[in-house]
């Protein structure tokens, strides 16, 4: 791809022209605009780039090392990865309200980030994958009236605090663009294709209270409803799917037995930039097929539904 070569080599050239002999921090989330801005800018300016990984417990399975393997081992990025899941979890618990559970995680984010910069010995400039879109989000945000339906968790007011100078070399590209830039820096097609995921992860698709059971029996729901995804060649056709966990326990029947377990809710959408989506039309066989893998191979959930609401009026997340 022409363009993207040729943004590449821009973007390398204003990103060594901004950042001279300073040093970067880039918050690295494991998704896909961080991790292309981490590797564009490793690019530039090599060893002057620190990534720091904030682990924050709400990660799916195997998804934290899966991340940390990529970006120290593959791509030779000096990379810091701090598991703050205790930290998290812990004030998390008891907590239910959805936004009460983002501020919580934005807060410990910035904590744990700062207190990992000080240990770094600092450093003048702060990386993010901000996109065209959350520019112009915020720009026509600010001033009027709030009409965030949700605050979204990101590193916003770091910067301020920390007294760092931004650096953020996608700020002109959409999201397929990241995508095809990304193929250009030679990521591997699997991992640009990923379905978005919400800094807060689990813990928004967790509705109530959080426990580290709950969240292993969600990873556990959610990875056999990737995998099938995945198995019958519709993963690139969905924006997102995830599972959430209920916070509601029904009867079912297993063997002899009576059982009391969670309920565990599919959602699988399509969309083109998140702002609106139309419910995923699986057909119901898979749908059957996914759901008695999950109760089988899941102890902890006897029923699974499938979500067939649009956004408008739902969100995509459920919280
Ligand atoms: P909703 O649920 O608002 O989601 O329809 C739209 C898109 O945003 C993601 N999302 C978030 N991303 N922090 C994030 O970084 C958040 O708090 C958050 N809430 C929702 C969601 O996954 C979808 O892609």
């Amino acid at each position: 791809d022409w363009t993207m070569h040729a943004y590449r080599e821009r973007a390398v050239e204003k990103i060594r022209a901004q950042v001279g002999k300073g040093r970067v921090l880039c918050a690295l989330s494991g998704g896909v605009d961080s991790s292309v801005a981490a590797v564009l800018i490793h690019e530039a300016i090599g060893d002057q780039l620190t990534c720091v990984f904030v682990d924050h417990g709400l990660m799916r399975m195997n998804e934290a090392d899966e991340v940390v393997a990529m970006f120290r081992d593959q791509y030779n990025i000096p990379l810091v990865h701090v598991d703050a899941s205790k930290k998290f979890l812990g004030e998390l618990e008891g907590q239910t309200d959805p936004e009460t559970k983002r501020k919580i995680i934005g807060r410990l984010f910035i904590e744990v980030f700062e207190e990992e910069a000080k240990k770094i010995g600092g450093a003048e400039f702060l990386a993010q994958g901000t996109l065209y879109p959350d520019v112009i989000e915020s720009v026509s945000f600010s001033g009027g009236p709030s009409v965030t339906i949700k605050s979204h968790h990101n590193v916003g007011g770091l910067p301020e605090r920390m007294n760092m100078q931004l650096v953020e070399p996608l700020r002109e590209l959409f999201k397929d663009e990241v995508r095809a830039l990304g193929r250009e820096l030679g990521l591997p097609d699997r991992f640009i294709g990923r379905h978005p995921f919400p800094g807060p992860g689990l813990a928004i698709r967790c509705p109530g209270g959080i426990t580290p059971e709950k969240l292993d029996i969600l990873r556990k729901a959610d990875a056999i409803y990737l995998d099938e995804i995945r198995k019958s060649g519709q993963y690139d056709k969905i924006w997102q799917a995830f599972a959430v966990l209920l916070p509601v326990q029904t009867v079912g029947v297993m063997g002899d037995g009576r059982t009391y377990e969670f309920v565990c809710a599919l959602r699988a959408v399509t969309s083109v930039d998140g702002m609106t989506a139309d419910f995923y039309q699986f057909d119901m066989n898979f749908l059957g097929k996914t759901a008695t893998r999950i109760i089988n191979e899941v102890r902890g959930i006897n029923r699974v539904v499938y979500d067939v609401t649009s956004k408008p009026p739902g969100t995509i997340e459920w919280e």
